[in-house]
């Protein structure tokens, strides 16, 4: 099979915290520094969606893009984009509010329904900051 690889890039933007509640005041600020500040801070994430699969006979695409980007937006960017993550999101309720339990939560997510699609979730790439990004693979060895 001509395995091929497509990404779609989509942005929103989300405030939180990161905040331990067994921890001291104290502890929560030597782990987490800025990021525990009780009033909450904000980022403006980028996400990139990468699936897999052999492109179709008639079309030449592994998937729509336009289709993968309308899923994505409609199960996830819209439950994310302008909210706080502690608070807002169903599906981060009682999560660590982290860069990389999002990555997790939004691959479990979209996994299946890309498969709907007939083709496979690879990888979620979340970039938080210019400097700090993290990778998800689901169970799959990445190389
Ligand atoms: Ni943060």
């Amino acid at each position: 099979m001509n395995r091929v690889y497509i990404t779609r890039r989509e942005t929103f933007n989300a405030a939180h915290k990161l905040w331990q509640p067994n921890w001291s005041d104290e502890k929560n600020q030597e782990v987490f520094g800025a990021c525990s500040n009780k009033n909450w801070h904000g980022h403006n994430f980028t996400l990139f969606v990468t699936v897999s699969g052999a492109p179709d006979e008639a079309t030449g695409f592994v998937m729509n893009l336009k289709d993968l980007s309308t899923l994505i937006r409609r199960e996830v960017i819209d439950h994310l984009d302008h909210k706080n993550l502690n608070l807002d999101v169903p599906f981060l309720t009682g999560i660590m509010a982290s860069t990389e339990n999002l990555a997790i939560a939004i691959w479990n997510i979209l996994s299946p329904k890309i498969a709907g699609f007939g083709a496979e979730l690879e990888k979620i790439k979340l970039v938080e900051t210019e400097n700090n990004f993290v990778e998800y693979y689901g169970n799959k060895k990445p190389f």
